[in-house]
């Protein structure tokens, strides 16, 4: 299983194969990457050796590996067992007692770094010109969780009671997760871009009485009027009987009654003495929200000392974390997705580096923000997500090019496949060719990374997030639960259970059953296709329901959509199928064109030959839709279910609630 590094960071060589019957796995990308010098030299991980065998502890002696991770961090009261596993119950460091909140703060008080920075926190809007930038230390953060810790107790908040956060990107939102953490009170948040109607939804599925919110938060300078979506969702629902409100914007959106109180108001009379409570292991964290590709969203569950542990270690070993070499870190993730929960707050903080938090949009004011903020903060370890990348790539060189982008080290990626298009872009402009991308593949559900490279250890390939996270059994397997042959597509699952692993969907027991645990027995089904090939990397290709069959022959919607992103004039692609006379199923593309191409018939046929170049004539689309966009999550995820509809000439019933801009579906109706 051993690779073989290439002695340069340079591409070897591309090749693709037009083989037709090859078709599951024909976009051989082969270019590797050796970890660079800079980064291996100091890393944790600092060998693919190492890995390896740390690695073959791990699955071979989880309790071993586990207990001795989790034996890093703060326990009021140890546990007595490490796991007991009964399919599909785990329960982890059993009989331990902690808390989060302590270890991401008070840990490292009690180790004499209470003046080091925490949380550097940009707001949108400059004053003068100038960054609107705050440093919380980790005293300050202490005080101002227990502040307002109290302030939940005295609204009547108790351990086990849950507490909706809906907010923007501000130090408070932070601030009110914690306070949540350190009461044992589980918190659902909301991402700020959603609307009412999820509000509602999620205030009712998971029985919260109390609410926080701002009164609005800052995006491209303008107010998302965040108060007027609580109080519009609580016309709908008489769950909620307290409101907290922190004023950001100051635009408005008054304190209005009994209901609705003022969070500075109550932060001035609170005390900030609040121990920690000590919480069980298994004691519910937090329930977030996932919005299913049918159905209502499934409330994921995490516990306490299984997430801690596994965020806490992924962030480690993934981001190469070092508090003492002026390491700062910076997820671009919003707080309101699991990224966010986890690699901006839970798993950074107790790894005592500066983690970086940003409010606002990327191209505010201009297209160069997060450049300039890289420059300004000297990040080291960047991540954010492919659909981010390719709008970088899309604005051009020039954003990145002016600024000095030298302090990064790690760059990673998550929540999509990445095209080897936009891999390359972001290794050669952001990283200067001198930085690994750690592309990490995982879910809500499994509360950390899963499948990633080791900066410091693993040879990388555009577009595979190569191999598995110590402890992480992962296998990709035919509906029978036996492994495929290499490079074999087939369903990707995880055979045994790890810390970080989803307890439950809150309230309903049969759909946890259904969605992960009855498609192959078993094991853990993540719902993404996947094939390993001969170095052991793993290759998403995107969710099972996205596979599509084309004359008999397995088309990964990603490998088609690599291909036409690799033409020169494709800045984003789609693909999907629909009901063809002929084929069964034909291939339907949706293209954004990058600036200066034009769309035209003559394009088309162009595009269609490269794609036909790179992955043989069976890949070509039987239509090709250019759109000024894509139907996207507000978390960037392309809304594939839109465009199977729009494809196949159907009216759209599914559930549109989560899509950030409607009008592009109309659009693309009117066109298809
Ligand atoms: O399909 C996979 C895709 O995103 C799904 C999980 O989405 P969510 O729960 O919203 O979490 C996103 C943040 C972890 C996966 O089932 N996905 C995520 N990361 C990758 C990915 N697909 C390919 N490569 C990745 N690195």
């Amino acid at each position: 299983m051993s690779q073989t590094p290439p002695s340069t960071a340079t591409p070897a060589s591309s090749t693709t194969s037009n083989d037709a019957n090859t078709m599951e796995s024909t976009l051989q990308e082969s270019r590797m990457f050796a970890p660079p010098a800079k980064v291996a030299e100091h890393a944790h991980i600092s060998s693919i050796e190492q890995y390896e065998k740390m690695y073959a502890e791990s699955i071979e002696n989880p309790d071993k590996f586990w207990g001795e991770q989790a034996a890093n961090l703060h326990w009021f009261k140890k546990w007595t067992r490490v796991l007991e596993w009964e399919l599909p119950d785990a329960k982890w460091f059993v009989g331990g007692k902690t808390n989060l909140c302590y270890n991401a703060i008070d840990r490292q008080i009690d180790d004499g770094l209470g003046d080091q920075v925490a949380i550097i926190f940009e707001a949108e809007g400059m004053i003068d010109g100038k960054a609107d930038v705050t440093k919380l230390t980790y005293n300050d953060l202490k005080r101002e969780v227990s502040k307002f810790a109290n302030v939940l107790k005295s609204q009547g908040v108790k351990k086990g009671d849950v507490v909706t956060i809906y907010m923007g990107m501000v130090p408070q939102l932070a601030i009110a997760m914690l306070a949540c953490a350190r009461i044992g009170a589980p918190h659902s948040i909301i991402f700020g871009g959603f609307s009412a109607n999820a509000i509602r939804d999620r205030v009712e599925d998971g029985k919260s009485r109390i609410v926080i919110t701002c009164d609005g938060s800052w995006r491209r300078g303008k107010v998302v009027p965040l108060k007027d979506n609580v109080d519009q969702a609580l016309t709908m629902t008489d769950r909620v009987d307290t409101v907290i409100m922190y004023q950001r914007t100051k635009q408005g959106a008054p304190v209005t009654n009994g209901r609705d109180k003022d969070w500075d108001t109550l932060m001035a009379d609170a005390s900030d003495d609040c121990p920690c409570e000590e919480l069980d292991s298994e004691d519910l964290a937090f329930i977030l929200y996932t919005s299913g590709s049918t159905g209502k969203p499934k409330g994921i569950m995490h516990t306490v000392g299984g997430y801690m542990v596994y965020t806490y270690l992924t962030s480690k070993y993934t981001f190469d974390l070092h508090p003492d070499a002026n390491d700062v870190y910076w997820c671009t993730a919003d707080i309101g997705w699991i990224t966010g929960h986890s690699y901006i707050i839970y798993g950074i903080l107790p790894n005592r580096v500066p983690t970086v938090m940003y409010e606002g949009a990327p191209d505010t004011p201009e297209k160069d923000r997060f450049w300039e903020m890289i420059e300004r903060h000297k990040v080291t370890k960047f991540y954010t997500a492919p659909t981010a990348i390719r709008a970088f790539m899309k604005w051009g060189d020039d954003y990145p090019d002016k600024h000095d982008l030298s302090s990064l080290k790690v760059i990673g990626t998550v929540g999509e496949p990445i095209n080897p298009e936009a891999w390359i872009w972001y290794n050669q402009v952001i990283g200067a060719e001198n930085c690994p991308i750690v592309d990490t593949w995982w879910q809500t559900e499994t509360a950390g990374h899963m499948i990633t490279p080791m900066p410091g250890a693993t040879t990388t390939t555009p577009g595979s997030c190569t191999r598995p996270f110590f402890g992480i059994d992962a296998a990709v397997v035919n509906s029978e639960g036996e492994e495929v042959e290499t490079n074999q597509g087939g369903i990707l699952v995880i055979r045994k259970p790890w810390p970080g692993m989803l307890r439950g969907i809150y309230g309903d027991r049969e759909r946890f059953h259904d969605t992960y645990w009855s498609k192959v027995p078993g094991f853990y089904t993540a719902g993404d296709g996947a094939r390993k090939d001969e170095n052991g990397n793993f290759w998403i290709m995107g969710r099972i329901d996205d596979v599509i069959v084309v004359a008999g022959h397995n088309l990964g919607t990603m490998e088609v959509e690599s291909a036409l992103v690799s033409h020169f004039s494709v800045a984003e692609a789609a693909v999907v199928g629909f009901p063809h006379d002929v084929k069964g199923t034909g291939v339907a593309a949706f293209v954004t064109l990058k600036p200066a191409h034009e769309e035209s018939d003559e394009l088309r046929k162009k595009i269609n030959a490269h794609v036909a170049k790179e992955l043989g004539p069976i890949a070509k689309a039987d239509k090709i839709i250019f759109a000024e966009a894509l139907p996207k999550t507000r978390s960037g995820k392309i809304m594939r279910r839109l465009l199977r509809d729009i494809a196949a000439g159907k009216e759209i019933t599914s559930d549109t609630s989560t899509l950030e801009d409607r009008s592009i579906v109309e659009k693309l109706q009117a066109q298809a």
